[in-house]
């Protein structure tokens, strides 16, 4: 991708999402960011972000979102407890990013999701497993979330396992691995900026890296 091209936000107000913006502005992106309550972001909203006031459950504001957009990141999130909308959201954006040919879609998920091939050491198992036990509507979610994003493989799909996230700076040193979750938190700063590297590099499109510091 190129400087001039335009990046779509969904979840850019949320604990993951919010510094996401910023560190696609710092590299030259333009940015359109879908948000339900645009009075929420009236402090420091960086005015070369162009809003777009609407909900990721509605296929016309999607479509919306996407139109002219070169690569696309999902950072959506909901309560725990509220039924999950993971699945639903992504299966919608997916099929409007094919309707529109944009290739690049980035998500985030949590590290407890366990996919084909991975290698979680004891501790890792158990707290995916305790996930399951506890909130197995949001973690059957987000295995169907997943398998819907592996079977498009015409897009270039990046989905990012996270562990606890914290608010804080960048530490510039993170932590990759593509079978087991290396750390137990990470700071949002330093997911904004591993995300706007993935629009430009190749190394984990089709994959599912977990990331911590
Ligand atoms: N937080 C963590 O420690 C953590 C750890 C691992 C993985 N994750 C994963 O990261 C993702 C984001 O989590 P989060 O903690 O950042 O969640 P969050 O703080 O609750 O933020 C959720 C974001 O999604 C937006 N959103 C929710 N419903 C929407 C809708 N209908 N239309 C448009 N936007 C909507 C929210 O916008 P509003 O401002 O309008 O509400 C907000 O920007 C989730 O997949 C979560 O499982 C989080």
């Amino acid at each position: 991708m190129t400087n001039n091209h335009k990046i779509a936000i969904i979840g850019g107000t949320g604990k993951v999402g919010r510094y996401i913006a910023a560190a696609a502005l710092q590299q030259g992106y333009q940015v359109r960011m879908l948000v339900r309550n645009p009075g929420k972001l009236k402090d420091g909203l960086d005015s070369r972000i162009e809003i777009l006031q609407g909900s990721a459950e509605n296929r016309d504001h999607i479509r919306q979102l996407l139109q002219d957009c070169h690569a696309v990141v999902n950072a959506f999130g909901q309560p725990l407890g509220e039924a999950p909308l993971y699945s639903t959201v992504t299966s919608m954006v997916l099929e409007i990013m094919n309707e529109l040919e944009i290739s690049r879609y980035i998500g985030v998920t949590g590290g407890s999701l366990t996919l084909e091939g991975d290698r979680k050491r004891l501790m890792n198992k158990v707290g995916a497993l305790l996930f399951r036990i506890f909130f197995p509507a949001m973690i059957k979610d987000k295995q169907r979330e997943a398998a819907i994003i592996q079977q498009y493989c015409n897009i270039e799909w990046t989905l990012i396992r996270l562990p606890f996230v914290v608010e804080g700076k960048e530490s510039g040193h993170i932590k990759e691995h593509l079978t087991d979750m290396p750390g137990f938190k990470i700071s949002n700063r330093d997911i904004a900026s591993f995300i706007i590297r993935q629009t430009t590099e190749a190394k984990y499109i089709h994959k599912s890296p977990f990331i911590a510091t």
